[in-house]
């Protein structure tokens, strides 16, 4: 796959302004993508659900840039934030290449979270797609070309990996592979491609209920865990298994057996976690709150029959999956008897989405 199809073949005035405005969701890995190599390449493959309810909107308003002028400003629900700065930058010169407009222009990123920011679910997958959605708006307004639909998500998804890797994820909806993976037409590590409705129509209606064990600032940055990865001693059998569990859940997602569906779910959420209590230095990144959810997730679904399964980002949030047809159900367990696992009794019920919106 070839990173020049991504270069603007088209000249862009440097006098234009404008705004443009793109709403993004979140996504949770059900195969995890742990380790990476520059610039964002995935060293396996990985999936997942597109998420509905935790989005990012980002507004960006685009001027001439003049030299006083700053070159971007980020703003989080109307307040300025330079702690946002050095990832925008960094964003920003790495997919210049591909956006050369950036440079002539002084840009205004106003963005806002549907999920409260400390809540420990991580804004960089929903912000960046937002963010890659309203640049590729406006290098279509610049130029006056314009992209289909999918020309516009696949570089959308493109930019936003080189902002945040899982980010690449979250512009289509339902189910996204990101990584090259034999099975899966298209599939590459430059973006994410959508996973063809031949999968069972049960996960298109997929629930997840975010348990928020701990809010706050993760213990150990997405950055920092991804390099924990070189040089790990169990580093090519897990991605040597990431590529067979995703083998397995691509049967799983067409057939729609449940009971595989959640052994190779679960086991892909503690692989994850395997990986940091191995590392150098280790991480522990579950609270005594997730545990008990995990245990009390397992027993649940012994004595009930139904499909309530977990996974877990790097944090210690557990994300609760389960069917739409025993939503009911399964909501009752969870504000009976898990709500008082998570911090001040708080979790968000999403399920999957349909991906990126114009606002
Ligand atoms: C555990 O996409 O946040 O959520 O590429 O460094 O921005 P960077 O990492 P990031 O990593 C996400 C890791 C994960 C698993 C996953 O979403 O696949």
């Amino acid at each position: 796959m070839d990173t020049n199809q991504f270069v603007p073949s088209h000249t862009f005035p440097s006098n234009g302004s404008g705004q443009v405005c793109w709403e993004a969701p979140s996504n949770i890995a059900l195969v995890k993508y742990w380790g990476k190599r520059e610039p964002q390449i995935p060293l396996n493959p990985s999936v997942s659900f597109t998420l509905d309810t935790c989005r990012t909107k980002t507004s960006l308003s685009y001027s001439p840039r003049n030299n006083a002028s700053a070159w971007f400003e980020v703003y989080l629900d109307g307040e300025r934030k330079p702690g946002f700065e050095p990832k925008i930058t960094k964003f920003f010169e790495r997919i210049s290449a591909y956006c050369p407009f950036l440079w002539d222009y002084h840009w205004r990123i106003e963005t806002s979270n549907s999920f409260p920011h400390s809540s420990g679910i991580a804004s960089s997958a929903s912000g960046m797609a937002a963010l890659a959605m309203a640049l590729v708006e406006v290098e279509q307004q610049l130029s006056g070309v314009k992209f289909d639909e999918i020309q516009m998500k696949t570089k959308a998804s493109f930019l936003a990996r080189l902002g945040s890797g899982s980010a690449c994820r979250s512009i289509d909806g339902g189910l996204v592979v990101w990584g090259v993976h034999d099975e899966v037409d298209g599939s590459n590590d430059l973006f994410g491609v959508r996973l063809n409705d031949s999968f069972a129509p049960i996960f298109k209606t997929y629930h997840d209920t975010i348990m928020l064990v701990h809010q706050g600032q993760k213990v150990v940055s997405s950055t920092v865990g991804h390099g924990l990865m070189h040089g790990h001693p169990y580093a090519e059998q897990r991605f040597e298994r990431a590529r067979a569990n995703l083998s397995s859940l691509l049967a799983v997602l067409r057939s729609g057996d449940l009971d595989e569906f959640i052994r190779i779910v679960e086991a892909e959420a503690l692989d994850l976690h395997a990986m940091m209590l191995t590392s150098d230095p280790n991480f522990i990144l579950m609270k005594p709150g997730t545990l008990q959810i995990l245990e009390a997730v397992r027993e649940y679904r012994k004595s009930s029959g139904n499909h309530l399964c977990f996974t877990l980002d790097a944090g210690a949030n557990a994300h609760l999956l389960y069917p739409d047809n025993e939503a009911i159900e399964v909501l009752e367990f969870i504000k009976n008897k898990l709500a008082h696992y998570c911090e001040n009794g708080a979790y968000i019920c999403d399920q999957v989405g349909s991906g990126v919106k114009k606002c």
